[in-house]
């Protein structure tokens, strides 16, 4: 259909597809991407894998150069942190002073969610250059298993096939309602004084509050007084959670890692990575609540489930991790969210009084999240329903631009702008429909 100005649907896709190129341009650094300018000006961990993605759309050299950055931070010990201190820049909080880690490159003392496997085997899949894929992932694979054998040594408690996470920050979901529990138990610090950033950045009511970030930065000095020393620090963390962002997200990533390693033929590694995969399932399905009909993360330091219901509750979708009966419930449930909101996926459940529409990871529909939902309800056999989520994360992209989270209430977009994985959603799960012009 033509519009009266002459405009096709695929010139719309187009318009919005370049927008989407010209945001990884603006936020690239040379060697790594920023998610957003002002409010997070380093290289994170899974904003940088998911926005490979996007770059492998239209320069898929740029793209392994995103991850090999990435893991030129690793850690000796196999952890790949969760920041990457490249260069100085005093507009973030907390900066790599406060974290005190001693790594070169600077990086915080953290994690988070893994999800570098399942980027590779993805830019190897759709890679044009296939020599060069398989020459990086080559050279990615050890690494990557190091990574997620660092996860079971350091995080895993009592071989549940679940690793635990000692930051809110390490889930991806930092002030999800599933950490209120949580944090309560943990007690503020004598901290030294602080002053945040973030709010300078973005609408204060929409991050998260101050007395979460009392228990974030009491937790970031805590682990630095115990010099770091990963092992040492999850059996005694004070916040020690197996959340189902970490969780799934490294299920998925050991499936799509036991795929690599069988393409670039590093069979010793065969076996531990069968492990892993084979455990995971058997972590995850420990999470299930049958009362509940959900998967619930697991309060280790409480030694309590917890029973507030988020959009994780979906992502072992995502891990290839449900039975049939488990599945068939949670597409019941999100059939219900569907009733409460105008846009799936919200990331708190919109019948909870606890629900904020707008507030980060209390409400907000983020498109990362939707990607992993969709991909898993694929893969589960409910095309029609992961075709709602895929349509309505493109409306909200189209119709508020490519911001950090929306609100799936009125669809208004929220945090950071121009946002890098956001834009690389567009470009590789969402560019395929061309948007219906009116
Ligand atoms: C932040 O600063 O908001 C991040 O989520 C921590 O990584």
């Amino acid at each position: 259909m033509v519009a009266e100005n002459g405009t096709t649907p695929t010139d719309l896709v187009e318009e919005k597809l370049d927008q989407a190129r010209k945001i990884l341009r603006q936020n690239d650094r040379g060697t790594y991407t920023i998610p957003a300018r002002g409010l997070y000006p380093f290289q994170w961990n899974w904003d940088s894998c998911l926005t490979a993605l996007g770059w492998a759309t239209f320069d898929e050299g740029r793209a392994w150069t995103e991850i090999e950055t990435l893991f030129s931070a690793q850690w000796d010990d196999g952890m790949v942190p969760h920041i990457v201190f490249h260069k100085e820049d005093t507009g973030y909080f907390p900066g790599p002073d406060v974290w005190a880690t001693g790594k070169s490159p600077a990086t915080s003392g953290i994690t988070q969610p893994p999800v570098a496997a399942t980027c590779v085997r993805q830019l190897i899949e759709t890679a044009r250059d296939k020599e060069t894929a398989l020459e990086f992932g080559a050279r990615l694979v050890p690494k990557i298993a190091a990574w997620h054998r660092w996860f079971y040594a350091a995080r895993e408690l009592n071989n549940s096939g679940l690793v635990v996470s000692i930051h809110p920050w390490e889930s991806g979901a930092d002030n999800s309602v599933d950490w209120d529990a949580s944090l309560a138990n943990v007690p503020v610090d004598e901290i030294p004084p602080y002053e945040r950033r973030d709010t300078e950045h973005s609408v204060a009511e929409h991050r998260p509050t101050n007395s979460d970030y009392d228990k974030y930065l009491t937790l970031v000095h805590r682990y630095s007084n115990l010099g770091w020393k990963q092992s040492e620090i999850a059996p005694v963390a004070p916040f020690r959670v197996a959340d189902l962002f970490v969780n799934s997200l490294l299920q998925r990533s050991n499936i799509d890692l036991q795929w690599l390693v069988e393409y670039v033929g590093a069979s010793h590694l065969t076996e531990e990575v069968d492990g892993w995969v084979k455990k995971g399932k058997m972590g995850l399905q420990s999470l299930w609540s049958e009362p509940q009909q959900s998967f619930q993360p697991y309060d280790y330091a409480a030694d309590q489930s917890i029973t507030s219901i988020s959009a994780s509750t979906f992502l072992p979708l995502f891990a290839h991790a449900t039975e049939p009966a488990q599945t068939q419930a949670l597409v019941k449930r999100l059939w219900s969210w569907r009733d409460h909101t105008r846009y799936l996926v919200p990331s708190f459940d919109p019948t909870d009084p606890r629900f904020d529409s707008k507030r980060y990871w209390r409400g907000p529909v983020w498109a990362i999240i939707n990607w992993m939902i969709s991909d898993g309800l694929t893969a589960a056999g409910h095309g029609d329903l992961a075709k709602i989520i895929a349509d309505d994360t493109r409306a909200l992209i189209d119709q508020s631009g490519f911001r950090e989270y929306f609100d799936p209430e009125n669809g208004q977009g929220l945090g950071g702008d121009c946002f890098s994985w956001t834009a690389a959603m567009r470009l590789t799960w969402l560019s395929a429909q061309p948007v219906e012009a009116d």
